[in-house]
């Protein structure tokens, strides 16, 4: 009977072999090495000599770990990223729930044996369990944070995977059109969402097919998530406040940060949907569904600070994607019952409140007359969808979502400003520049939360020849709006979908209603229906065809504006969606792409078009690619489940890729003439 290190008992013959170095081994269960382990030692492969054990005393000097091939690393990833990433990070880059694992010394030891045991034995009264896996297993995801944590034994700091991301306001004030990035949420302050690659082209888009999925591993509800990405680096958010940072080439979990919002977070549709975040130096911002603005280091995922947009978060949270520009990051929020919507400027370095814009004026400012009695208070005017800016002229121009209650314009007489509006705001400021309402006190829920569209551009038959500095707008209520963005000027507008409730619009952009809307009780039948001609679903506008694609739902509905109930209008036969081709000067149809007759789901995807010539779209799980210049459909394949966000595309190392969320799917497509390098898979194949 040896005695080692007071550890373990063991009961050896004298034969020599490791197998056989021991004919009955008891183990310590409280502290020892266990069966299993000796077991693992034993293998003649093991590196490890029992008689070597037997002779020293200290497990922590001749325990080595038997596991360490590439393929013992990658079994060790995959069960780190299943039992452990979830507090230490994806990378062992730790979270407020557990400390990094890369790149430290670590404080219960260095040593093989010492990892070895704190995983299996777990830290006594901390988080940190004991971890019951086999012993091959363990000594795999030791291997693991070995590979991640050379420092504790090199000096030398070399974590697998870390990441350096920095977006300089410098880079996004000169960007027009994304390129090999994706960096704001409609790819550039012009959300023209109109990429310049052209690898992925109108000749090879057939070959396009799949490179990665990353499933998302919870309960997702609608995933409407339009990521941002960095040098590879993608940022999605996966509602209701889950944001992953992701290796674009491969899908893998680089980090992953959730905010845990409080059940009675109920604010609108807060909490079912986040469309996504926003970035500047080396941070990226986003907005929870409890009306918070977090920003996270965007290399750690590290929450640096949290400003509270509203503290009421049984009404107000955030369903889209923050804008940041300057030292500003700008959000705005949605309402569920009442409420009154904002626009709120914070620090991007502190959180510190800038500015705060109310959509609706307060008593004493200019539009509160526009309200009748107290309506104001609880008008809604949500601002729940992503703005623009413009760089020259410091302006923000941001969408404001309809009148509450929704359906009951007597109780809220008047136009009930800014509701319905774009609103241009002094972007270092808040203060109003000009506002322009598309729908004046409207009782069919049309929201402006659409995505403003800024272009410059000489109009046709302008005798003056100068480039105008444009708003494009195809407005929830069925019109195609053309504004001088600097003065909010009406210069025109055109139906884009079967509308029936105005006459025209007048020479200062204000609808004339049709009387048949003044009827009652009876209900009337209306076009577009409460979801609109078109919605938050982003448009893309191409600058070499002059051509606004807009995704656009055809269908009525029966409204009863005088029954006073805020009863939802009912449906009123069947509904098709399209994607349109529309002159963006003059709102006249070029082409169009229908999607099949349905008899509900009154929703479509939003839309992304290239220089390759191509615009890319979806509907329902259909995921396709159109021609830019005739509409026709050059590839299309089916998620297996619904679209609802809109696709990006971006590159890495010259190769074009385009991603889509499609259900519980994160889904990167390219084309097939290259695979995607990632850990241990794959390599090169033709080049
Ligand atoms: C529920 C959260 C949680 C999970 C899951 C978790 N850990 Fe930990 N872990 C902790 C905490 C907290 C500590 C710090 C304990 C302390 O205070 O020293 C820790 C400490 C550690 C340490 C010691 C760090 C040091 O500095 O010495 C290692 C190694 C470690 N964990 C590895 C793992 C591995 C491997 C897994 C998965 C098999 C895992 N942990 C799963 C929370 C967790």
């Amino acid at each position: 009977m040896y005695r080692f290190g007071g550890l373990i008992d063991f009961n050896c013959g004298s034969r020599r072999s490791n197998a056989g170095a021991c004919g009955a081994v008891k183990s310590n269960r409280a502290t020892g090495i266990s069966w299993t382990d000796l077991l693992d030692f034993m293998r003649p492969s093991s590196g490890v000599s029992v008689g070597f054990l037997i002779n020293r005393r200290n497990p922590h000097a001749v325990i080595r770990n038997p596991r360490t091939t590439d393929s013992d690393i990658l079994a060790g990833t995959s069960l780190f990223i299943e039992h452990c990433a979830a507090c230490h990070g994806g990378r062992g880059q730790g979270s407020v729930a557990a400390p990094a694992l890369a790149g430290v010394t670590l404080k219960h030891g260095v040593s093989d044996w010492a990892v070895y045991s704190t995983i299996r034995n777990g830290v006594p009264n901390t988080a940190m369990a004991p971890h019951m896996f086999e012993g091959k297993e363990l000594w795999q995801i030791v291997s693991f944070i070995r590979s991640i944590n050379v420092t504790a034994i090199s000096g030398k700091p070399k974590i697998k995977k870390s990441i350096n991301i920095n977006v300089p306001y410098q880079e996004l004030e000169t960007l027009s059109h994304p390129a090999e990035d994706w960096l704001t949420y409609s790819g550039s302050y012009r959300s023209n969402r109109n990429s310049s690659l052209k690898e992925i082209n109108k000749n090879n888009v057939h070959q396009l097919s799949l490179k990665w999925t990353h499933q998302f591993s919870q309960k997702y509800g609608r995933v409407e998530t339009s990521p941002i990405v960095r040098k590879g680096i993608m940022y999605m958010t996966v509602p209701p406040n889950r944001l992953i940072a992701l290796d674009a080439l491969s899908g893998k979990r680089i980090w992953e940060f959730k905010h845990k919002a409080p059940k009675k977070a109920t604010g609108g549709y807060a909490g079912v949907v986040n469309r996504g975040v926003a970035i500047m130096d080396d941070k990226i911002f986003l907005a929870s569904s409890d009306a918070k603005l977090i920003a996270l280091s965007a290399n750690t995922g590290r929450k640096l600070w949290e400003s509270v947009i509203e503290e009421d978060i049984s009404l107000y949270g955030v369903t889209s994607a923050p804008l940041a520009y300057k030292d500003f990051i700008v959000t705005g929020i949605s309402t569920k019952r009442g409420g009154r919507g904002v626009i709120v400027a914070y620090d991007i370095n502190t959180g510190a409140e800038k500015w705060r814009f109310h959509a609706i004026p307060g008593p004493g400012k200019k539009g509160n007359e526009t309200w009748s009695g107290d309506s104001w208070k609880s008008g809604g005017a949500s601002t729940w969808l992503t703005g623009s800016y413009d760089v020259e002229h410091d302006i923000l121009y941001w969408g404001v979502g309809n009148p509450k209650p929704d359906y009951i314009k007597s109780a809220r007489m008047g136009d009930n400003l800014y509701s319905n509006s774009v609103v241009a705001l002094r972007g270092s400021t808040g203060e109003i520049l000009w506002h322009f309402q598309f729908s004046p006190g409207d009782n069919h829920d049309w929201d402006a939360a659409q995505i403003p569209v800024l272009v410059d551009h000489v109009l046709e038959g302008d005798s003056s020849g100068q480039e105008r500095k444009l708003l494009l707008w195809a407005n929830r209520n069925g019109f195609y709006y053309v504004l001088d963005r600097l003065t909010g000027e009406f210069i025109q507008a055109t139906p884009f979908v079967h509308q029936t409730w105005a006459e025209r619009i007048d020479d200062n952009g204000r609808p004339v209603l049709k009387t048949e809307n003044l009827k009652s009780r009876d209900g009337v039948l209306v076009f577009p229906s409460n979801k609109g001609g078109t919605n938050w679903w982003s448009p893309s506008y191409d600058p070499n065809l002059g051509l606004m694609f807009v995704p656009t739902l055809e269908t009525g509905m029966v409204f009863f504006p005088g029954m006073e109930t805020n009863s939802p209008p009912i449906p009123a036969g069947p509904i098709y969606t399209a994607v349109r081709a529309l002159n963006a000067f003059t709102g006249e149809l070029v082409w169009e792409y229908r999607n099949e007759i349905r008899t509900k789901d009154n929703t479509t995807g939003g839309l992304l078009s290239t220089q390759g010539g191509i615009v890319f779209g979806s509907d329902m799980s259909e995921f396709f690619a159109l021609d830019s210049q005739t509409g026709e459909l050059l590839w299309s394949m089916n998620a297996g489940e619904k679209i609802e966000g809109t696709p990006v595309t971006f590159s890495r190392n010259g190769k074009q890729y385009v991603v889509v969320a499609a259900g519980g799917d994160m889904m990167t497509f390219g084309l097939p003439d290259h695979r995607i390098k990632s850990d241990g898979d794959l390599a090169n194949q033709t080049e």
